[in-house]
């Protein structure tokens, strides 16, 4: 065994104040805690100290999502290259340079189902990449899961042009394959995320502020809606609620399947 000198303790110790800062840095910022107001950042370095011989702390596990070009295995791979193929059913394939088609374990428990791609998914083919899917990565990841254990897709799999609400014929067009995907997924959990999606898949123009925090039923599975991430990024108050509409999703999940609460 080498022997561990003080420099090497007070190593450990930054590596792990660093580690609990990003990470309490990302709960705050989806609302899962507040933070005392001090500066973290602005603590003193630790002095190197006598001590214990302390293990280094592992790196942090990395998780690279499927790329553009990786196509899930199966049936949503039939489904996605074969049935949508290069789909021209409706007038949003006009602008777009990708289908965003859905990205994830093909055996998850969990599904998120947004609105539509914006610019940056359109660009990589690959859901919730931009700034609103970067919060939607921070909450998977306090949920303990990670972007590689649930599956992510959208109501329509093209960019609606300027970010526009997707019309009554583009998702008549583009919803059969969203129902089809959820079919083969057979999640145990649906998140949807916004008044879009969760109008869309449940029928019901109840207002989102309404519908949240509430369990409701998709074709026989649970569906918890909840606010978009875009919507959070512009109203941060509303972080805490979300937030609370995912632990009663993390409750579900860990329970035994049966009925929600
Ligand atoms: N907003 C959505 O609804 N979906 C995405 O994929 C990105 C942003």
């Amino acid at each position: 065994m080498t022997t561990k000198t003080p420099e090497d303790f007070a190593s450990a110790v930054e590596t792990l104040r660093a580690a609990l800062r990003a990470e309490v840095t990302d709960l705050a910022e989806i609302g899962a805690v507040t933070l005392p107001r001090v500066k973290l950042s602005t603590r003193a370095p630790v002095e190197p100290v006598a001590g214990p011989a302390q293990a280094k702390t592992p790196p942090a596990p990395t998780s690279a999502g499927p790329g553009p070009g990786a196509a899930p295995p199966g049936r949503l791979q039939i489904l996605q290259q074969e049935t949508l193929g290069e789909c021209t059913r409706c007038k949003l394939h006009r602008g777009r340079t990708h289908i965003v088609f859905g990205v994830g374990n093909p055996d998850a428990d969990l599904v998120f189902v947004g609105e539509g791609p914006g610019a940056d998914e359109d660009r990589q083919g690959i859901p919730f990449v931009g700034r609103a899917g970067q919060l939607l990565t921070k909450m998977i990841k306090a949920m303990g899961q990670s972007r590689d254990d649930v599956y992510i897709c959208n109501v329509v799999k093209c960019r609606p042009p300027n970010n526009r609400d997707p019309e009554p014929d583009e998702v008549e067009a583009c919803e059969p394959f969203l129902k089809a995907q959820l079919e083969i997924l057979k999640p145990r959990v649906i998140v949807g995320m916004g008044r879009y999606a969760c109008q869309t898949l449940l029928q019901d123009r109840t207002p989102i502020s309404r519908m949240r925090g509430r369990w409701h039923t998709y074709e026989g599975v649970d569906f918890m809606p909840t606010f978009h991430p875009a919507y959070l990024l512009r109203s941060p108050e509303k972080k805490r609620e979300a937030w609370a509409d995912l632990q009663l999703v993390m409750k579900r999940l860990a329970a035994p399947s049966g009925p929600p609460d």
